[in-house]
């Protein structure tokens, strides 16, 4: 790995613990990439809103500083009875679930600090608070391995799509990169992971959709990327077809919030725009995700919950003028659902998936 990727992950560490884990301690990335700035996170108020208004984002990390959050909550509370404490526990573990409603990572890390609370109910309650900080630290660690996972078999399709004397062009949406897991990303996986075995940054091209309307893509991926030492070009989303009839893309990796039972898979709004662009320009597009994603309970797309956001993302956030003339309504989902029969393939830790969808077996 070249030396700008190494110092890179030094650098950049999405959640980590605060001093005497007594906070949580995470990049502001409402901030990038302006300004690299941590803070520190201490109450649930504090956690609940920089999951809430984006300071940590992508489903990955969002789960990661959850668990993180609820043992550093949970260190706190005053009762020692079993009963007590798990009663001001679930009421902190709900409150956290009810930041944001599609990354289904975030209830999925939630309910493994529940469950280890449950699980040692015989144990003073000094020894589960312990055991929460164990968890939370093995619920980072673990992401980091799943994306090393992902990485490998991205790189293998890369492998595949390799042409001689020109760069293989990969395009990405939203940021599902170090800045969303605990250290490779999942659609950056791949390229972290190539470089890993001794590609040439110049071997590959990423274009970063700038990812309308908190430009994830422009802000986050090509920030990262570029730190990294990787070529990256950013693009307008309206743009990505212009690329694709160019032929500069030869596959596509993005992430994913949450994936049905049937493979229809939630990701950023926009993503199911490329995926039919891709479809009509015989591109492969792939959904990198960790197994966490796969939703059991989540029967199909339609059934997946998306969060609507504050219009006002649209219409004045990155203006000195507003935008949109006052009165006018607007319309801000955040996610979309990409129909299974769409996606080339979903990438998991596990192994990499294709259509008709059967994903039993993998949470076990
Ligand atoms: O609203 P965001 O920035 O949290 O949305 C992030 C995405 O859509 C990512 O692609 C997804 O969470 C996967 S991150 C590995």
């Amino acid at each position: 790995m070249s030396v700008n990727t190494e110092r890179f992950f030094e650098e950049v560490i999405t959640v980590k613990w605060g001093p005497e884990k007594k906070s949580v301690d995470i990049i502001d990335q409402t901030l990038l990439p302006g300004t690299v700035k941590r803070i520190q996170l201490t109450t649930k108020e504090e956690i609940w809103e920089a999951i809430k208004k984006l300071r940590v984002r992508g489903a990955p990390a969002i789960g990661v500083c959850a668990a993180y959050g609820l043992a550093v909550c949970a260190a706190r509370i005053a009762q020692e009875e079993y009963d007590d404490f798990y009663r001001e526990f679930q009421a902190t573990r709900e409150y956290l679930a009810s930041s944001r409603p599609t990354a289904v990572n975030l209830f999925w890390a939630l309910n493994r600090m529940e469950a280890c609370v449950r699980l040692h109910a015989e144990e003073p309650v000094e020894i589960i608070k312990d055991l929460l900080y164990a968890e939370a630290t093995l619920i980072r660690d673990e992401d980091v391995a799943i994306s090393r996972g992902i990485g490998e078999i991205g790189v293998s399709l890369l492998k595949e799509t390799r042409r001689e004397g020109r760069p293989v062009g990969i395009l990405t949406h939203c940021n599902a990169g170090t800045l969303a897991t605990a250290k490779y990303g999942t659609a950056t996986a791949p390229v972290y992971m190539a470089l890993e075995q001794g590609w040439r940054p110049e071997e590959m091209h990423v274009y970063c959709d700038e990812t309308r309307p908190l430009l994830q893509g422009a802000r986050l991926t090509s920030f990262e990327l570029h730190r990294a030492g990787v070529p990256v070009t950013v693009q307008c989303d309206n743009m990505a077809s212009v690329l694709m009839r160019q032929g500069k893309i030869d596959i596509i990796f993005t992430g994913c919030d949450r994936v049905a039972k049937c493979g229809d898979a939630a990701n950023k709004i926009g993503t199911a725009t490329l995926a039919i662009l891709a479809k009509h320009y015989n591109i492969p597009f792939y959904i990198c995700a960790p197994s966490s994603t796969i939703d059991p309970d989540t029967p199909a797309g339609k059934d997946i919950p998306i969060e609507m956001r504050d219009p006002e993302e649209i219409t004045s956030m990155w203006y000195e003028d507003r935008m949109v003339e006052e009165g006018i309504d607007v319309f801000n989902p955040a996610f979309d659902v990409t129909d299974a029969s769409l996606i080339t393939g979903i990438i998991t830790e596990k192994g990499l998936f294709h259509a008709p969808y059967d994903f039993t077996g993998i949470h076990g």
